[in-house]
C-alpha cells in the first residue's frame, strides 16, 4: 500500500533529504561561521559516514513508504568523492507506484562546472544552486572564503548546458547585508529559465547568532520587488511546498511563462509546518524529523548490525508515525532566552544545518 504513512498531524512522508558530507569549502556566516568551523572543528571521521550502498538501501526503504523526491545536500555535497556513483544508484530506484524518484541536489555551485555533466549522465534530474549576491564584494564577504561570483554563474551555466532543467537559485536574504541585491538578482535571472528563491534568514543551528532584526520579512521583500517588476501570485505546484510562487507578468498583467517566476521561502514570518513532508538523513545515518531538531534517530546500528529490510522499514515507519515536530509554527511562543539560550530547545543544542542538510 502506498502513501499510508502519516505522522501525528496527518502529514505524509514525501521528501527525503540526504546529507552526504558535513564539510564545506565555504564559510557562509549564517551557516558555518569561521570562528566556529575552524580547523579544530570535530567533523565526522570517514568511518562514520554512510557508504553509498547504505544510503541507497535506506533510500529504497523510504521510497517504499511514500517518498517521491530525494535531495542530496551537505555541507557541500560535491565535496563527497565520486558522488555520481551514488546518483546512479539512487536513480535506479523506484517510488512505491513505480515512478522514477525526483532526484535533485543543493550545492553552492563552486564545483558544479566540473561535475554537472557526470551528475546528469548518472541520472540527476535537477539542481538548486545557492547564490546570495551578484555583487562581488558582498558575495565574497558572505561566503567568507573570497570565492568569486563568476565561478558560481559558470556552474549554473554548465548545469543548464548538461541538460539539468528546472534550475533553482537560492538566496538567503539578510537585512543590512545583501538586501540591496534583491532586485539585481531578480533582474539577472528573469527570463533565464532559472527560478530565484528568496529565503528568510533562519535561526537554524546554534552558531550563527541569529537575530530577528536581521530577517527581511517576505511581505516586505515582495513589496520591494513589485515596485520594480510586475509580478502576479501563482498557485502552489505541489502540496507541502516550501516556496510561495510569484510569476513575472506581461503588459496585460498575465503571468508570462517565458519570463519565469520567483519563490519566497518564509519560514520565519509564515511557517509552513502544517504540511511539512520532509525527513532528513544525516551523513552518519541519523534520521531527523525537523530542521530545528535537537535529536535524531540513529539508523546506522540497524544497517551495520545485520537488520533486515523489513525491520528497518518498520523502524522508519514507527519514527515517522510518532512525529509531532512543527518548530517554525511554535517559534513565536517559545521562551525567548538570552543570546546563548536562544538557539537551544529546553537546554539541548539544535543540530547545525551543515550537518543535517538544508
Ligand atoms: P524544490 O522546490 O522541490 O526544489 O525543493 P525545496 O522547496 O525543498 O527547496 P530547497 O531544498 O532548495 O529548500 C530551499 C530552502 O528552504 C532550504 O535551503 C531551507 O533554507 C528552506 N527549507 C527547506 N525545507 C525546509 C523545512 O522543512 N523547514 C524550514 N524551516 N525551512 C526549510
Ligand atoms: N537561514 C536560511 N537559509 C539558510 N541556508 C543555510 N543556512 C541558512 C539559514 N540560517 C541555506 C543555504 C542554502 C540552503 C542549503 O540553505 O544558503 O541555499
Ligand atoms: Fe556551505 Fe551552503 Fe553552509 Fe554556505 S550555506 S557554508 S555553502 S553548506
Ligand atoms: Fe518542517 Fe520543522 Fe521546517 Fe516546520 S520547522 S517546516 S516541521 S522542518
Amino acid at each position: 500500500p502506498t502513501g499510508l504513512l502519516a505522522d501525528t498531524r496527518g502529514r505524509p512522508l514525501r521528501d527525503l533529504r540526504i546529507s552526504v558530507t558535513d564539510r564545506c569549502n565555504f564559510r557562509c556566516n549564517y551557516c558555518m561561521p569561521k570562528e566556529v568551523f575552524d580547523k579544530n572543528y570535530p567533523y565526522l571521521p570517514h568511518g562514520a559516514l554512510l557508504r553509498f550502498e547504505e544510503i541507497a538501501r535506506l533510500a529504497r526503504l523510504f521510497l517504499a513508504h511514500g517518498v517521491r523526491k530525494i535531495r542530496l545536500t551537505g555541507g557541500e555535497p560535491l565535496l563527497r568523492k565520486n558522488l555520481p556513483a551514488l546518483v546512479a544508484q539512487l536513480a535506479a530506484l523506484r517510488t512505491a507506484d513505480g515512478q522514477a524518484p525526483d532526484l535533485t541536489l543543493t550545492t553552492n555551485g563552486s564545483l558544479l562546472a566540473r561535475q554537472a555533466r557526470a551528475l546528469r549522465d548518472a541520472g540527476l534530474n535537477r539542481v538548486t544552486v545557492s547564490l546570495d549576491s551578484l555583487d562581488e564584494a558582498v558575495f565574497r564577504r558572505m561566503n567568507d572564503v573570497d570565492f568569486p561570483v563568476a565561478q558560481v554563474l559558470a556552474g549554473i551555466e554548465a548545469a543548464r548546458a548538461a541538460g539539468l532543467s528546472r534550475i533553482k537559485v537560492n538566496m538567503v536574504v539578510q537585512r543590512g547585508i545583501n538586501e540591496h541585491e534583491i532586485v539585481p538578482m531578480a533582474r539577472h535571472f528573469r527570463g533565464t529559465g532559472a527560478t530565484l528563491r528568496f529565503i528568510e534568514y533562519m535561526d537554524v543551528g546554534s552558531t550563527n547568532g541569529w537575530r530577528m532584526e536581521q530577517v527581511l520579512p517576505s511581505a516586505e521583500l515582495i513589496g520591494r520587488l513589485r515596485a520594480e517588476l510586475p509580478l502576479v501570485p501563482l498557485a502552489p505546484s505541489a502540496a507541502g511546498e516550501t516556496a510561495e510562487r510569484w510569476g513575472y507578468a506581461n503588459a496585460a498583467g498575465q503571468h508570462d511563462p517565458a519570463l519565469g517566476e520567483v519563490g519566497l521561502i518564509s519560514s520565519v514570518t509564515r511557517a509552513f509546518c502544517h504540511d511539512c513532508n520532509r525527513a532528513r538523513l544525516s551523513t552518519e545515518g541519523r534520521l531527523y524529523l525537523c530542521l530545528f531538531a535537537t535529536q535524531g534517530y540513529d539508523l546506522r546500528p540497524l544497517l551495520r548490525g545485520g537488520s533486515g529490510d523489513a525491520a528497518i522499514a518498520s523502524a522508519i515507519a514507527a519514527i515517522w508515525q510518532a512525529r509531532a515536530d512543527r518548530y517554525s509554527e511554535l517559534r513565536g511562543s517559545l521562551p525567548a532566552s538570552g543570546a546563548q539560550g536562544a538557539q537551544s530547545v529546553q537546554g539541548a543544542r539544535r543540530v547545525e544545518m551543515s550537518y543535517i542538510g538544508g
